[in-house]
């Protein structure tokens, strides 16, 4: 057996520890969910999901799946139809998500561990969603160009984002957040919004929630 130095470790297993940790003990989950306003009956995942346009049958592919919050939303519009695909680093994630399909007799959810990054589907893909991962895969633009590349034309990519508020009234917890945040990688300095629209030429939907922490973002490829 091999045990890496936590130096030795690069930033994806780190990642893959910290999620890991956090899915065996979901009171974390829960209260950054009860927090963030990002539950999984939230308003805002169900705008994200909506903007969508699923259509039963559609293939959808959830980046980041974690625990599969956002499965309810969207087996709302699949109802068990097409294919729900579940990507994810973290195995212990998908442990819990795994559990979750069962339990409600989802059986159109396909869950792959791996760095999405490296995913090389079968089939082609109707719609692309991510929930509060953009801001922690180290190689987001890497991830935003293969979000591109699968999708079929026309179809569309929705997300929530994390950022901080701009207004300076806020700009103390800002840094108390962003502090806390490096500590399970969320990085709020990267130009997301500007690499996505230069791949897709166009924001079809913005709409900033939770008094500008968070964002819900959709496009469309042409
Ligand atoms: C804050 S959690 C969000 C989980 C879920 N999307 C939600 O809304 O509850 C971030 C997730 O991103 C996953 N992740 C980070 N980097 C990844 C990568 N390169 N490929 C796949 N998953 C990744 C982590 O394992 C973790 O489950």
């Amino acid at each position: 057996m091999i045990i890496m130095r936590k130096e030795e470790k690069n930033d994806i297993e780190r990642i893959k520890y910290i999620y890991d940790k956090a899915a065996i003990n979901p009171i974390t989950y829960y209260l950054d969910a009860f927090f963030g306003m990002t539950t999984q009956n939230s308003l805002y995942r169900k705008i994200a999901i909506a903007n969508l346009d699923l259509k039963e049958n559609n293939v959808v592919l959830d980046l980041a799946c974690g625990t599969g919050y956002n499965f309810k939303i969207i087996e709302k519009y699949l109802k068990n139809t097409g294919k729900l695909i579940g990507i994810d680093i973290s195995a212990q994630s998908l442990m819990a998500a795994k559990k979750r399909a069962k339990k409600h007799g989802w059986t159109n959810i396909e869950l792959v561990n791996i760095d999405f990054t490296k995913y090389e589907p079968n089939q082609p893909i109707n719609a692309i969603l991510t929930t509060l991962a953009l801001e922690i895969i180290p190689d987001y633009k890497t991830a935003i160009d293969k979000i591109h590349e699968l999708l079929l034309p026309k179809g569309r990519f929705s997300m929530i984002g994390m950022k901080l508020n701009n207004k300076v009234l806020f700009k103390p917890l800002n840094i108390f957040l962003e502090k806390i945040s490096r500590s399970v990688y969320i990085d709020y300095n990267r130009d997301i919004l500007k690499y996505i629209k230069s791949k897709f030429g166009k924001i079809d939907f913005f709409k900033e929630f939770n008094s500008g922490y968070f964002y819900i973002l959709t496009v469309r490829k042409r």
